[in-house]
């Protein structure tokens, strides 16, 4: 059995050209012209891309006394329908928790997905068994990222100490950090210092971790990783004080990425102002929506490549879940969702306005999320060879997002009333199509894990300049004797 996507432009990080792509047995087999398969799926009209990937989700996360309400199940339908066809979701241990132990029940949640994902490791507390099992995860579960909490003091939060204990090992291992960049002390007094005063609302959580705070991580996991010598990503980049921050150290030559997140791209800090309690809670993530300059400084990112990607940081709670934090902003579940709607968010806000090229869509949506994560080009590619997880893109198709229609498991949207042009007309995973005009027809269990090598070609340049650089004793004739 062959599908043909016939009449469409393929899209791809480099390349704009007209093609039919033939696929079998789950893999792009045939690009050309003419090309005739079983199944056709037509095209006209629309560009043909590397389907979505989302690097950045927490489905079923256990969190701050509650788990996220979109599971692998309604997760990767909400991905598959806004033309995402991979997620890589967090393992995340309990303090205390072995790494092996966690991944074993991320393995069990994840045999619902519908599309293929991956996993990062979190490294949530240090000792001897997660300095061990970071060479398991490594070497024999296929994971080459491990992300690091600067932030959720008392809970989830590492200090420099074991943070750079930590890079180290992964500098060895060949892997790459990750950090949630905000400091967590001062975050932590900051809250303790509103809620004395009766600043308990929802805005609170926004004045509890300014740009700054995120600055100064970011500035402070660059240099922990450049003593490490390993490469750095730096989750949810919101501010321009943190991407300038990583904007410098590239241009120092340091081997560090930013990801901004579609919501921060798109919603500013008023949502916090809303007179409804409910509205400005469900919108309450960290870091939280910045102002207007924030906004403009990540979209520079995008356009000029000191920022590499986008992703959504998808972490769905419901609205019950969110009043847990009525009368005390630190206990609304931190996270908000999107996975089904940054695609056509980013076209629309990106695309239609002149602001990204759609070559440079399919680059932070997809591309370079595969390169940087070492999985180039099985997936984020349009080649003969490569997993045939495709978005058949209609610039033409619109709607307005809204959570009445959503395929996400809550009861709100916070792009809500959003008007979005550039839809999918097919979404097809690993050449099963999971999106057909607007109709779902995925199949649970369908994703498979998608292992990732260590010593991707950027760690291995990393540590050759390392090696070379490092100190080394001069070698001297004629040493004095001691002058005892
Ligand atoms: O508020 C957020 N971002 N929730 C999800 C967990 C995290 O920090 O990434
Ligand atoms: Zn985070
Ligand atoms: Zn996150
Ligand atoms: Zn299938």
């Amino acid at each position: 059995m062959t599908t043909v996507i016939k009449n469409g432009t393929i899209v791809t990080a480099d390349l704009t050209y007209k093609a039919d792509v033939l696929i079998e047995g789950g893999q792009i087999i045939e690009i050309g012209q003419g090309l005739k398969g079983d199944e056709v799926l037509d095209a006209t009209g629309c560009y043909v891309m590397p389907g979505g990937i989302d690097p950045h989700t927490h489905l079923e996360m256990p969190f701050m006394g509650t788990y996220s309400s979109d599971d692998f199940d309604s997760g990767t339908r909400a991905a598959l329908s806004g033309g995402t066809t991979m997620v890589v979701d967090f393992a995340l241990p309990s303090p205390g928790q072995g790494l092996l132990d966690a991944l074993q029940m991320w393995d069990n949640k994840s045999t619902r997905a519908h599309c293929d994902y991956s996993f990062h490791m979190a490294v949530t507390w240090w000792g001897e068994q997660v300095f061990n099992e970071m060479e398991t995860v490594v070497k024999e579960r296929g994971i080459n990222t491990f992300k690091h909490f600067m932030a959720y003091k008392g809970a989830l939060m590492v200090n420099d100490d074991e943070m750079y204990a930590s890079f180290n090992r992964l500098a060895e291992l060949g892997g790459i950090a990750m950090v949630h960049a905000e400091n967590g002390d001062v975050v932590a007094e900051l809250t303790a210092k509103l809620l004395a005063a009766g600043n308990n609302g929802p805005e609170a959580h926004a004045y509890s971790r300014p740009p700054q705070v995120e600055g100064e991580a970011t500035n402070r996991a660059i240099m922990i990783a450049d003593m490490a010598g390993v490469p750095l990503y730096v989750v949810h980049t919101s501010c321009e004080e943190s991407h300038e921050a990583i904007r410098r150290a590239k241009q120092a030559g340091k081997r560090v990425w930013g990801e901004p997140l579609i919501q921060h791209l798109t919603l500013d800090d008023s949502e916090y102002s809303h007179p409804d309690w409910d509205h400005a809670a469900r919108r309450v993530m960290s870091p939280p929506f910045r102002n207007k300059q924030h906004q403009d400084s990540l979209w520079a990112g995008l356009q000029s490549g000191s920022l590499s990607v986008v992703a959504t940081d998808h972490c769905a709670f419901t609205t019950d879940q969110k009043r847990y934090g009525v009368g005390d902003f630190s206990k609304i579940p931190n996270g908000t969702g999107g996975l089904e709607d940054r695609m056509p968010m980013l076209w629309t806000y990106g695309v239609n306005t002149g602001r990204l090229t759609p070559n440079e869509f399919v680059a932070v949506t997809s591309t370079n999320i595969a390169k940087i994560m070492n999985m180039y080009p099985k997936k984020g590619a349009v080649l003969v060879g490569a997993d045939a997880d495709l978005v058949v893109w209609d610039p033409e198709k619109s709607k307005t997002i809204t959570a009445g229609n959503q395929v996400s498991a809550i009861d709100y949207n916070v792009f809500e009333g959003k008007e979005v042009k550039g839809l999918p007309r097919f979404t097809l995973t690993r050449g099963h199509v999971a999106v057909h005009d607007g109709e779902l027809r995925s199949q649970e269990g369908h994703g498979k894990f998608v292992a990732r090598e260590p010593n991707s070609s950027v760690s291995r340049a990393l540590s050759t300049w390392k090696e070379l650089t490092s100190p080394r004793p001069v070698q001297r004739t004629g040493i004095p004797a001691t002058g005892v």
